[in-house]
């Protein structure tokens, strides 16, 4: 009797996978071509194009999938399987996530995640991409690809049916087009958001006693940024001051704000962080083992401060409120700006303000070894 192979049972998932790919795609598709996507022309927005790198934009928010599928007349066959190789962190794997959801669909691919994402944001977030068995993994003959970590041209006309990305890819201009899919793919379980929602209900402001309205995140990134970033990348990470400034901001413009801090340096933060207005608490429970808590109470918040790294900037993209970031930290020649391009980073509407750089003054132009580092 004839017994399958392992391999020829992986080819056959893998047509299978690819017919029901196609005879589902020929009822749907979604277009981003079809809402303007404008390769040769780069952003209006001023920002953009004083970049020295061509960043293409898919500009406005076109109209999310949802359950009525419209039938394009000009509709792809959706063929090929694209995956990206899990790297980093929490914010690193929901940037390679979202990086890899955009491309594919941009492409008319399928997208699968590995099962160590997997393991990462499913117990976090409502994600619905499959999940590529292992063995899959394994016979398939990926052609690889690295990706900066902005969205480029070539990134629209890629070929491949059999692609694995890789690269720490955390920009808007890759997946903003599609905010709202983001949005429902990093949608927390009930179980986090519930959690959150009643931690942030007993938050009282001193000394009054009152509820608070306003809720402003705070994420402190420390831990092994305090070294990376001066001594890799000849930057700081946000300070004191920064901090002060930031939360000034939101003083100014909110009525009664309350400001929620998490951080993986918590020690740092009690003794740095000026609580003498009695509207800050410190809330995150500072595990970067357990990020889910620290993140859910940040997306309930309704606005965002961050400092550095995706874990802030996923933050504030799902609150969606108004977000403060610490804008030019490292200095003009640092090699961090070869692989972060602010402008790709940050949404236009976000509003950055400067670290001080005089602390690297005093750090001797370094040479550290090693890979280079997502942020996370
Ligand atoms: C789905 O999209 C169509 C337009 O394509 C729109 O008319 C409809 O209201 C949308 N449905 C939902 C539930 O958003
Ligand atoms: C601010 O956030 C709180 C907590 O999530 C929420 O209950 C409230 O509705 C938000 N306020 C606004 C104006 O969105
Ligand atoms: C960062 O530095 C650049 C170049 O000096 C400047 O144009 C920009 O305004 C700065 N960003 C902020 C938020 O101040």
């Amino acid at each position: 009797m004839w017994t399958p192979s392992r391999r020829q049972l992986c080819l056959a998932f893998l047509i299978a996978c690819a017919l029901s790919a196609i005879s589902f795609f020929l009822n749907f598709h979604e277009s981003v071509f079809q809402y303007g996507l404008k390769l040769s022309a780069l952003c209006s927005d001023r920002h953009l194009l004083t970049s020295p790198v061509a960043i293409v934009c898919l500009p406005g928010t076109p109209p999310v999938p949802n359950s009525s599928f419209s039938h394009a007349p000009h509709a792809q066959p959706l063929s090929g399987s694209w995956t990206i190789q899990p790297d980093g962190r929490f914010g690193n794997q929901m940037g390679q996530y979202a990086t890899l959801l955009a491309l594919a669909q941009l492409n008319s691919r399928r997208a699968f995640i590995l099962p160590s994402m997997h393991a990462t944001l499913a117990p976090v977030f409502r994600i619905t991409l499959p999940v590529l068995a292992p063995e899959v993994d394994r016979v398939t003959h990926w052609q690889e690809l690295q990706l900066h970590d902005w969205m480029s041209e070539e990134y629209s006309r890629l070929k491949d049916p059999f692609l694995k990305l890789s690269g720490f890819p955390c920009s808007w201009t890759f997946f903003h087009h599609l905010r709202e899919r983001i949005r429902s793919e990093f949608t927390l379980h009930d179980h986090l958001r519930d959690e959150a929602q009643r931690v942030l209900s007993q938050l009282r402001l001193r000394p009054t006693g009152a509820r608070p309205r306003t809720f402003v995140g705070v994420h402190v990134r420390r831990g092994d940024y305090l070294q990376v970033m001066p001594q890799r990348w000849r930057g700081v990470v946000g300070d004191r001051a920064y901090l002060q400034q930031a939360m000034d901001w939101f003083r100014a413009r909110h009525k009664d704000p309350i400001f929620v801090v998490t951080s993986n340096g918590m020690r740092w933060c009690w003794e740095n962080i000026d609580t003498s207005r009695g509207d800050v608490v410190f809330a995150g429970n500072g595990k970067e083992s357990v990020p889910g808590k620290d993140f859910a109470l940040l997306t309930q918040c309704n606005h965002t401060i961050m400092t550095i790294g995706t874990f802030g900037f996923w933050a504030a993209y799902l609150a969606g409120g108004d977000t403060v970031y610490l804008a030019n930290f490292t200095l003009p020649d640092s090699e961090f700006l070869k692989i972060f391009k602010p402008e790709a980073a940050y949404l236009p509407e976000w509003v950055g303000i400067n670290a001080d750089l005089s602390s690297l003054k005093t750090w001797a132009r370094p040479w550290f070894p090693g890979k280079i580092f997502g942020l996370i």
